[in-house]
């Protein structure tokens, strides 16, 4: 079941009108449901049942130290992109047998922070970096396992922005250049190298975009086996995109009739490429992050005027860029529905923030049920790549952060205040 959900013209959240939530804590608010967090970690599991693997949660997508207490206690492990998700990763329960270390310049602290901890495993992603890892891992005499970053020059019809594959992109080492690099990672005494890793982008929709990489994948490891390199795992990375268009229906709601993404589930994407890795008989990994947290998540704003000019007419809203940045920076989109449905007409408009920038908006040209002031706005399916990319631009202290259990809601992280900036 979907925790978010209308009933009695009224949007909930497992137990809770979302609308009472948004008057106790105030606006912009971030607001997650709990079930949802287990059910997505608990579909993925369920998707490689009878497979050796590690899901590795991209810490990046939501790292909310209650989100990530939660998704260790299912047991997942940990991918990170920094010292500072490292170390969030392990204080909230990860197991550093359990993280994988991604990132193209991963500073010699950071590595050596992670060698010290004994994590699962670096994903390289230069010669140079395999060069200073194993410089790093001998003074610390800590081997250092390692996954290298391929760039299989996929195109993965995602935005460009977190596109990672393609010969222009500084994600992973060309695939020409796999067998030279793996040969010298060989004779360095401080690496192990477990497999090979690809990462192809983020929310990719297209399911042959992910069967085509799968391929790559195992010919390669096969061409790897037959050169005298044992691959014995393969991380194929994170990217599984989720549905963002007519997330939540009701009648008195427009749809927007983009019925692609209403097929589109993770597990589906997942089970189209099991089969394919599992021919090459070795544990994989996967990297999700928005597939696990997207849906868990709400922003809630409030309407703060209405304003018309001749031809268009603003909806004001006191959730800006700051707080939620995917519409102004990747142009994408989030369903926009209100707390407390009326019986009203739909209209065209832009739903802005108040930052003094043009950028700063949630929908542009939206077809939407008429709002006053002093209503409230539900920004859909923003628990990943929400609250971790809000910053404090104009002087705007970062929202709070709720998190709904049946009827219980508690704070996860308290609203900044103007005297923290
Ligand atoms: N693994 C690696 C190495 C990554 O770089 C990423 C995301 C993931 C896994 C998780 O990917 P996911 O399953 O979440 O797609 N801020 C952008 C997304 C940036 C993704 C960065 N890397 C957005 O809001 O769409």
């Amino acid at each position: 079941m979907r925790e978010f959900y209308f009933k009695e013209n009224e949007l909930w959240c497992e137990n809770v009108v979302l609308k009472l939530i948004a008057e106790r804590f105030g606006t912009p608010l971030y607001v997650y449901s709990k079930r949802s967090i287990l059910d997505h970690c608990q579909h993925i599991e369920e998707a490689l049942r009878g497979v050796d693997h590690l899901s590795c949660y991209a810490v990046k997508a939501n790292a909310n130290r209650s989100i990530l207490r939660l998704i260790a206690g299912k047991e997942l492990g940990a991918d990170v992109g920094s010292i500072g998700e490292l170390v969030l990763a392990i204080e909230s329960g990860f197991t550093p047998e359990k993280i994988t270390f991604s990132g193209v310049g991963k500073r010699d602290d950071e590595i050596e922070y992670a060698l010290e901890k004994n994590i699962l495993a670096f994903n390289v992603e230069s010669e140079e970096e395999l060069i200073t890892l194993n410089g790093l891992a001998g003074q610390l005499k800590r081997p250092a396992r390692i996954f290298l970053r391929v760039n299989f020059d996929v195109s993965s019809g995602t935005h460009p922005y977190i596109t990672t594959s393609g010969k222009h992109s500084k994600f992973g080492v060309d695939q020409s250049e796999v067998k030279r690099i793996l040969f010298r990672a060989q004779k360095l005494p401080s690496i192990e190298i477990i497999g090979i890793h690809s990462h192809l982008g983020s929310q990719i929709t297209d399911q042959e975009t992910f069967i085509h990489a799968a391929h790559l994948m195992v010919q390669l490891v096969d061409d790897l086996r037959r050169n005298g390199i044992p691959i014995k795992e393969v991380n194929f990375g994170g990217g599984f995109g989720v549905q963002y268009h007519d997330y939540i229906s009701d009648p008195h709601l427009p749809q927007d009739g983009s019925i692609a993404e209403k097929t589109l589930t993770t597990v589906a994407l997942l089970e189209s490429v099991i089969p394919i890795l599992r021919q090459i008989n070795c544990k994989i990994i996967i990297q999700p992050g928005r597939s696990i947290v997207a849906h868990a998540g709400v922003l809630l704003t409030k309407v703060l005027y209405r304003k018309q000019n001749p031809e268009y007419t603003f909806i004001i809203v006191d959730a800006g860029m700051n707080d939620l940045i995917r519409p102004s920076l990747y142009q994408s989109y989030h369903q926009i529905v209100p707390l407390a449905i009326r019986d009203v007409d739909c209209e065209v408009v832009d739903v802005v923030g108040p930052l003094c920038e043009a950028g700063d908006f949630f929908a542009l040209d939206r077809t939407m049920p008429r709002v006053n002031r002093g209503e409230y706005l539900s920004i859909m399916c923003t628990g990943a790549y929400g609250y971790v990319l809000s910053s404090n631009y104009n002087c705007r202290p970062r929202p709070a952060e709720v998190m709904v259990d049946g009827t219980n809601c508690e704070i996860i992280s308290e609203r900044e205040l103007v005297d923290q900036l």
